[in-house]
């Protein structure tokens, strides 16, 4: 599947995931306009050259009179983590719905979300109707797991109210070069602090920036009215621990230490029997994929 010679509106487009999804977009053929607040000018520039068309604003009080309406897709990779409830709602719920309002007339709409709005299982596979609730983000941020269960309701009823086909995508641990959770723990490593792992043995279904950029047109296929809900992560299931150590010892960075807690982010382990047909195989494995992390950031 491919996507090519379309007109899309991507929101984040500086972040982890939105600007690798938008420089590999615009790579292929399509218009991406990007709308982040670019507080960084190097950011901007960035991604100017690599084709995207910025639009600066903030969505905690987004003015979106200058952002083309009519594209062809939306895909919303934006997160705000101020900590403050009235601006996280305003900016992930509100903000989700207002976007979808302005690109009412596209065809389809990516609303990213992650496992965090599930309820922790210890472990066990989290499927798309497992029960939502405080994943424990709350004690590194505090409004996250809350406000993107209220983005996702906002975004389910606009996907209603505005007849705009859309998928809903929890995402689990995402990861490349250009930045990921596992980029700190090796950078911990190196600096000889020690991580905290969850009790529950901190394990994820990571998913590489290639497989990621490679399952946004299938995400895009499978947006329907009402939204589709997928589980949006890879099929290996690594901890922290492994992925440290590992990336460790091709760093050549000291043995890594732990510190096994309670107050940190719990195990995702995500169940894909429903998303796995749609998205199709992950391309990375997560081996593969980590030392590539490694070599590019020697
Ligand atoms: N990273 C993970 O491990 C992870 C895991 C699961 C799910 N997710 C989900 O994946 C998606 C992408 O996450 P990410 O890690 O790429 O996020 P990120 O690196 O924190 O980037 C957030 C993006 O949102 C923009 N943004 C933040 N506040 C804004 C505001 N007030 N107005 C306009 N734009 C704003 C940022 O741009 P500016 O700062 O330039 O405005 C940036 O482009 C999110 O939905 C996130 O919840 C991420």
């Amino acid at each position: 599947m491919s996507l090519t010679d379309s007109t899309i509106l991507l929101a984040g487009c500086t972040g982890q995931v939105g600007k690798v999804v938008a420089k590999a977009l615009a790579a292929q053929g399509n218009e991406v306009h990007g709308l982040a607040r670019f507080k960084d000018s190097a950011v901007r520039e960035e991604m100017e050259a690599a084709g995207v068309t910025c639009h600066a604003v903030d969505l905690i009080d987004p003015d979106l009179s200058s952002v083309p309406t009519g594209p062809d897709h939306l895909i919303n990779l934006a997160v705000t983590k101020t900590g403050r409830w009235d601006k996280d709602l305003a900016a992930n719920a509100d903000a989700a719905g207002l976007l979808m309002q302005h690109c009412r007339e596209a065809k389809s709409a990516i609303h990213c979300s992650s496992t965090a709005v599930y309820a922790p299982t210890g472990g066990e596979p989290m499927s798309e109707d497992s029960p939502l609730g405080q994943d424990h983000h709350q004690y590194m941020m505090p409004t996250y797991s809350t406000v993107k269960t209220a983005a996702e309701s906002v975004a389910s009823f606009a996907a209603k109210a505005f007849d705009l086909p859309t998928t809903i995508a929890r995402l689990c641990v995402p990861y490349g070069h250009e930045g990921g959770w596992p980029i700190f723990h090796l950078m911990m490593a190196q600096g000889g602090q020690p991580i905290p792992v969850h009790t529950d043995g901190s394990r994820y279904n990571v998913i590489h920036h290639e497989d990621i950029i490679g399952q946004i047109p299938a995400l895009l296929d499978a947006a329907t009215t009402p939204a589709t809900i997928l589980n949006w992560g890879g099929d290996e299931v690594v901890s922290v621990e492994e992925w440290t150590r590992y990336m460790c010892d091709i760093a050549g960075a000291p043995e890594p230490t732990f510190e096994p807690t309670d107050f940190t982010i719990p195990s995702a382990v995500i169940d894909t029997t429903k998303s796995r047909p749609v998205l199709g195989p992950p391309t990375v494995g997560w081996q593969d994929g980590f030392r590539r992390l490694v070599e590019a950031l020697s």
